[in-house]
């Protein structure tokens, strides 16, 4: 566009700038659901010679078809990273049937704490969004390879444990699932808390709808949630949940939204726990977590997310000491 007297200025619209680390099927599956949602312009990074060209070139050609004027790159370079408002982290190994997330511990270790290093020297101000299991512990990983303040390094996975939740409570009752609004707290593993005397449907307690087997039903499920994806995929974990999850996240950000969703975030006396990240819900605007808010919970709630931040305290116990 050339406006008269400006000197033939080419007038470009600056767009937020979003970053996602790992082209693989769940960052490639975020970059869709970012494009998709018009969040910003996407770069799509990874180390694979032609896995993120050849990704975003086909996310771009889709841009006319999804009505959205976004730029998507694909690249190997981290250069080509700098400035983002956000970066998301993908990178490393999922699960494989048989692993636990805590199996991943050591390799996906190195990976996070070289690319958050590697992108958020070249994007200071932005808000990192983790992803890499075991996401409790690689949010640590990030948030100290790279020095940032705790409200600006993030994990993701209590909006994906919400999700399933909802999504199985909302098929058992054959109801929305708009109308179903539910919370889990805890580490992203097995012993994550679902809080079924929170949940509601339309305002009504989920407890006066379901039957405890139902919900005993509902909630191992919930738990099992991501196994249950690599026992069918066998090769893959989940891709377009969590990749949508994220994109939620990136949204709220971008757009100061003042979200309340659960996410993994770094408590300093909330919840009486101290120096580790676990699943809480958070105030999610600009510049990351705007909050950590505490919800009063039952005893033997608490004692169920007692033991989940301890699964993720021993999990950290096995962290090198110089990652
Ligand atoms: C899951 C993996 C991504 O829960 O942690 O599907």
């Amino acid at each position: 566009m050339r406006f008269a007297g400006d000197g033939g200025v080419v007038a470009v619209p600056r767009r937020h700038k979003i970053t996602v680390v790992g082209a693989g099927m769940t960052g490639a599956t975020t970059a869709h659901w970012c494009l998709v949602e018009d969040l910003g312009d996407v770069v799509l990074y990874d180390v694979v010679e032609g896995l993120p060209q050849g990704k975003a070139l086909d996310l771009l050609e889709a841009t006319p078809l999804a009505a959205v004027d976004a730029r998507i790159v694909g690249t190997g370079s981290w250069e080509d990273t700098r400035d983002s408002d956000v970066v998301v982290i993908t990178a490393g190994s999922p699960r494989k049937p048989g692993m636990s997330r805590r199996d991943l511990l050591t390799i996906n270790t190195a990976v996070v704490s070289e690319v958050a290093r590697q992108a958020m020297s070249r994007s200071p101000d932005a808000v990192c969004i983790v992803l890499t299991n075991p996401v409790d512990v690689m949010a640590y990983v990030a948030l100290r390879s790279t020095g940032l303040p705790p409200q600006r390094v993030v994990g993701q996975a209590g909006i994906l444990d919400t999700t399933r939740f909802r999504a199985f409570i909302a098929q058992e009752l054959g109801v929305s699932v708009r109308d179903v609004q539910a919370l889990v707290l805890g580490g992203h593993g097995d012993t994550m808390v679902p809080l079924i005397r929170l949940a509601q449907v339309g305002g009504v307690p989920l407890t006066e709808l379901l039957p405890k087997d139902s919900l005993d039903r509902i909630v191992q499920r919930t738990r099992q949630g991501g196994a249950e994806i690599v026992g069918l995929l066998k090769t893959a974990s989940a891709f377009y949940a969590p990749g949508a999850a994220l994109a939620q996240m990136v949204a709220a950000v971008l757009r100061d939204r003042g979200r309340v969703l659960p996410a993994p975030a770094y408590l300093q006396g909330e919840y009486g726990l101290q120096g580790l990240y676990t699943g809480v819900p958070v105030i999610l605007g600009a510049g990351g977590v705007l909050r950590i808010l505490e919800v009063s919970l039952e005893p033997e709630e608490r004692e169920a997310f007692v033991r989940s931040a301890a699964e993720v305290r021993s999990a950290m116990d096995e962290l090198p000491p110089d990652f």
